[in-house]
């Protein structure tokens, strides 16, 4: 029998939600797809709707008129404020896929301790330690005096990316517990902080789709997150991202596999943790072995953006195997071609920034997809409306011709202030 049409709503407005509307787009099972609120590239593959991720009326209503099928949450946000429970919750909205675990899974990135202590509970390698609030503050304190810096202090909650600081010294990391507890600087999300034993290594980014009891495993990636070359400055949301990751060899994935995502998916299945979507598995190698970083409760920005053009198989068909609970029923296709992406962000960012500048050059740009981030019409111009401004895409059989061609796009993207990192891929 022919499967109908899917009409999809997809939430969010970077890189990451442009990517995924592309490849939406290219599948036969896609039927109408709008993008809430999407940007001036999102509209080549679908309809922008005004309304916010986060507000779940006005996404109902979005559902009702536009008949959706399934639900394609981008962002974080509104998975951990919990899209998945309010559409299963609805009798009007219930028989749509949400592409994202319920409000209990999202906690495996809307909380850090709820993720360090799920690593306990199923022996998932990570690093070593403790929790700590305003009642045991003291003892914090003293826990710090006896480690050995780098000291690790993470904020509990959701705190756009910010809320890890690395400290260089037991006073820095005596001075950044008492800000995130006594201070709040992140607010409530630091008035819980995570301590832990800094790891050395190299970071990765892993993918997997899962059904609640199987999985299949995306392309991985690594991103760059300084602003600066060399990895140097401060931390943004992602600057460039490369797939594959060199580093990654097939024994060390084999260990991914059998240490980190299958223990996590049947961890999530025994606990009865409703999980059908993406998990994102932030990992880091240490003497070949992998350890968890994070969990995120969706894609990557911007290893989006070089995962999904990698993908061979129909996302649309994914998600679908993902509704029925039979991903089993398909394999993986990962494209031999490497990918690169190389961001251009604002002048400024990740501090402040001027939105508003007139974007040139998309016309002359060839061999590489241009996947808006901050970039919105006005007067029947695009410019420039976040800090991260656009995603430039190649793929190539070689990571070098990839990144070649990524550069010389990048190149010809104009806008006032325009800025991008020149070392993206640099270490391979
Ligand atoms: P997170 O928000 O947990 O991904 O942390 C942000 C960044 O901080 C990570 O991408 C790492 O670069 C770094 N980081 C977090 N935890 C550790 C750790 N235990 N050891 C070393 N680096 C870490
Ligand atoms: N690029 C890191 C993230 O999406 O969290």
């Amino acid at each position: 029998m022919a499967v109908k049409k899917q009409n999809i709503l997809l939430l969010g407005a970077g890189g990451r939600e442009c990517a995924i509307a592309w490849k939406l787009s290219k599948s036969p099972l896609c039927g109408n797809l709008f993008i809430a609120p999407g940007n001036a590239g999102t509209r080549f593959y679908g309809t922008g709707l005004d309304i916010s991720v986060s507000d779940f009326q006005g996404i109902k209503q979005a559902c009702l008129e536009h008949q959706i099928d399934i639900l394609f949450p981008g962002p974080e946000d509104p998975l951990v404020a919990g899209i998945y429970d309010f559409i299963k919750n609805d009798p009007e909205l219930q028989h749509i896929i949400v592409v994202g675990p319920s409000k209990a899974g999202a906690q495996m990135e809307g909380s850090k301790a709820f993720s360090k202590k799920f690593m306990q509970r199923h022996n998932i390698p990570t690093a070593q330690y403790r929790e700590f609030t305003a009642e045991n503050f003291e003892e914090g304190k003293t826990y710090i005096n006896t480690l050995t810096p780098p000291v690790v202090l993470k904020a509990d909650g959701l705190a756009a990316g910010k809320g890890v600081i690395i400290a260089q010294s037991t006073e820095e990391a005596q001075a950044a517990f008492s800000s995130m507890i006594q201070d709040h600087q992140f607010g409530n999300a630091g008035d819980r902080v995570v301590i832990e034993e800094f790891l050395d290594g190299v970071e990765l980014s892993v993918f997997a789709l899962t059904d609640g009891e199987h999985y299949i495993l995306l392309p991985e990636a690594k991103d760059y997150k300084r602003v600066g070359e060399g990895d140097k400055g401060l931390n943004t949301g992602g600057m460039g991202a490369i797939s594959p990751v060199p580093f990654a060899d097939a024994t060390f994935m084999e260990k991914v596999v059998s240490r980190i995502v299958a223990p996590t998916v049947a961890g999530l299945k025994a606990e009865g943790i409703v999980y059908h979507g993406f998990i994102f598995f932030g990992l880091i190698k240490v003497n070949n072995e992998p350890y968890v970083i994070e969990y995120n409760c969706r894609m990557g920005d911007p290893e989006t953006e070089v995962v999904i053009p990698r993908l061979n198989n129909d996302l649309v068909e994914l998600i679908l195997k993902m509704g029925e609970g039979c991903l089993n029923e398909v394999k993986a296709e990962h494209s031999t071609d490497a990918a690169a992406t190389v961001v251009l962000v604002s002048g400024g960012y990740p501090g402040s920034y001027v939105k508003g500048k007139v974007l040139t050059g998309q016309t002359d740009v060839s061999g590489s997809i241009l996947f808006h981030a901050g970039t919105a019409v006005k007067d029947g111009m695009v410019v420039t409306s976040g800090g991260r401004v656009m995603a430039v895409t190649s793929l190539a059989p070689t990571l070098k011709d990839a990144l070649a061609t990524s550069y010389a796009n990048a190149a010809r993207i104009g806008f006032e202030g325009r800025y991008f990192r020149k070392d993206i891929g640099w270490e391979f």
